[in-house]
């Protein structure tokens, strides 16, 4: 069905290899239906693509109807039907790139792709272009994703770049006084678990598990008026304490990153910057309401 291809630094040369691929993923989930869009992930890394032969070999091996797979593949704008590996430019129609010649730059894409209208694939299935919702990419607009790849700036003349998924990556933009949380954000490597010990991480976290106790720890929070940062502006200790009161449940903690709201991003820099601080953050709010698992919840794009 397909090339070679890499996944997780591992190079498929043939379709056993990858069928193996997607079992492994589904043994690492129990074979449990939870984990199907993780499996589906898979098959697509390994596969470059999904077809109704992956699809029937997933349900058969989860022992799921193919109607739940298909419902979960055709939801979701990043999976690839099809038995071809396309190349897929997501083009961003959100209200910000809008106003900054998004229009334009679909019409020449898909006039270089040789497709009359988004959602289409060209004629040799070399291309599909899709309009996108907001990319979560409003500072650095218009914006697309050319695969996994996201691109910024761009416009109408960058048309054949960008079917070729070349052009300006982004890049983490932070302004404003004082800087707390986006403090490392440019001067340390997002992944650089020293030095970010170093300027503290995971300090509030020894603090929380050895020096204070749950009840401490959501008093502090109610006392500090934290907020969530989406629009309804919760507040943060609040929801701690309604967790906290729920009893005899199991309890999980939930990070949202879902960016999906035009012009109003605000998260990813702090996901994409400075991580660790996020992951201790998710810790104590587990430790703080008695949930014994945690998700950091993020779309595709
Ligand atoms: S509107 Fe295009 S990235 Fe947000």
């Amino acid at each position: 069905m397909a090339n070679d291809r890499q996944i997780g630094g591992a190079t498929y040369t043939n379709d056993d290899e990858r069928f193996a691929a997607i079992e492994r993923a589904m043994q690492e989930n129990d074979y449990a239906e939870h984990g199907l869009v993780e499996v589906l992930i898979t098959a697509q890394k390994a596969f470059g693509y999904l077809t109704e032969d992956i699809l029937t070999f997933v349900a058969e091996k989860l022992r799921v109807p193919p109607s739940r797979v298909w419902s979960v593949v055709t939801f979701y704008d990043m999976f690839k039907l099809g038995g071809t590996s396309t190349t897929e430019c997501h083009i961003c129609n959100g209200p910000t790139c809008s106003a900054a010649r998004a229009g334009e730059i679909l019409a020449a894409v898909c006039h270089h792709a040789g497709i009359s209208q988004p959602g289409q694939t060209s004629a040799d299935g070399r291309f599909t272009v899709k309009e996108s919702a907001c990319l979560g990419l409003c500072d650095q607009a218009p914006a697309a994703l050319v695969n996994d790849k996201a691109l910024v700036k761009l416009t109408p003349d960058d048309a054949v770049a960008i079917l070729e998924g070349k052009g300006q990556p982004p890049v983490v933009q932070i302004s404003g006084e004082p800087r707390i949380l986006t403090g490392p954000i440019g001067r340390i490597a997002p992944l650089d678990l020293d030095a970010h010990r170093a300027e503290g991480a995971f300090t509030a976290l020894q603090k929380a598990l050895f020096e204070v106790t749950p009840e401490q720890i959501i008093a502090e929070v109610k006392e500090s008026r934290l907020t969530g940062r989406g629009g309804a502006g919760f507040l943060t200790g609040l929801k701690w304490q309604l967790g906290y009161d729920t009893p005899d449940m199991q309890k999980y903690v939930v990070c949202n990153f879902d960016e999906s709201e035009p012009g109003t991003f605000k998260d990813r820099a702090l996901m994409e910057g400075n991580p660790f601080r996020v992951i201790e953050g998710l810790i104590i709010s587990a430790y703080a309401i008695g949930a014994i698992k945690g998700f950091i919840f993020a779309r595709g794009e």
